[in-house]
């Protein structure tokens, strides 16, 4: 499963692509403006940062032209940009049009099946549902990525489900079991996925032996004899 960072903060991002696993970019309007930066040159310095991975960055109009302006104005930055376009029907409209350009696009804003149906039908590159906001009006977000990977799989379509608004590595873990092409994180979250109390438990227990047997033990960077050959 690619990880995206679900994030505009420069600092994260750098921080999140240096540890070699970050696949790309999220971001949203609320996202961004936390930043308080002109929006191009923020999603340029993303792009920047990410430099093979790809920047999802999203349209503010909610009319067929507007969001068609938008997109191609957007799409112009970066050749990596996948443009956002929320699920309402002027953004289906849009995005029809935008695929048969050639024209990546995330549709986001996803919280039925049905209208991950219809996405996929319009040529949409990416499906955002969101899991958590389910959640959060008691629903299972959970249940609607699993609906929408079965249908995807049982018609072969080709746009890869984005797992968005994920709250915890539970989430993570099993939008991978289910087979999610991507999920997308904040940072926090991201974080967390790579701690466990017992890695640090065991860690400290590794050095304490090590150094409690130094001496004998002697020093891995000490210069030394010539070395054996691998086994093969
Ligand atoms: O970026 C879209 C989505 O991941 C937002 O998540 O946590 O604001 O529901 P959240």
């Amino acid at each position: 499963m690619k990880i995206f960072l679900d994030t505009a903060n420069l600092e994260e991002i750098r921080q999140g692509v240096a540890l070699g696993v970050v696949d790309g970019v999220t971001t949203n309007p609320t996202l961004v403006a936390k930043e308080n930066a002109p929006f191009r040159q923020h999603i340029l310095d993303i792009c920047g940062i990410v430099k093979n991975g790809v920047v999802n960055a999203e349209v503010v109009s909610t009319d067929f032209a507007g969001i068609m302006r938008e997109a191609h104005e957007v799409a112009s930055w970066h050749p990596n940009i996948v443009v956002k376009i929320p699920m309402i029907p002027d953004g289906v409209r849009a995005l029809s049009a935008l695929s048969k350009e050639g024209i990546r696009v995330n549709i986001t804003l996803v919280f039925s099946a049905p209208q991950a149906l219809l996405v996929a039908k319009a040529g949409a590159y990416f499906v955002s549902p969101f899991l958590g906001r389910l959640d959060d009006i008691g629903e299972n977000g959970l249940v609607l990525l699993r609906d929408i990977l079965e249908i995807y799989r049982v018609y072969n379509y080709p746009t890869q489900v984005l797992a968005a608004s994920l709250r915890h590595p539970m989430h993570i873990l099993e939008a991978a079991k289910m087979g999610s092409h991507i999920g997308t994180m904040p940072y926090k979250v991201f974080e967390q996925l790579f701690h466990h109390p017992l890695t640090d438990k065991g860690l400290e227990t590794f050095l304490k032996d090590w150094g409690k047997a130094r001496e004998v033990l002697g020093d891995i960077m000490a210069p030394a004899a010539a070395a054996p050959k691998a086994a093969r």
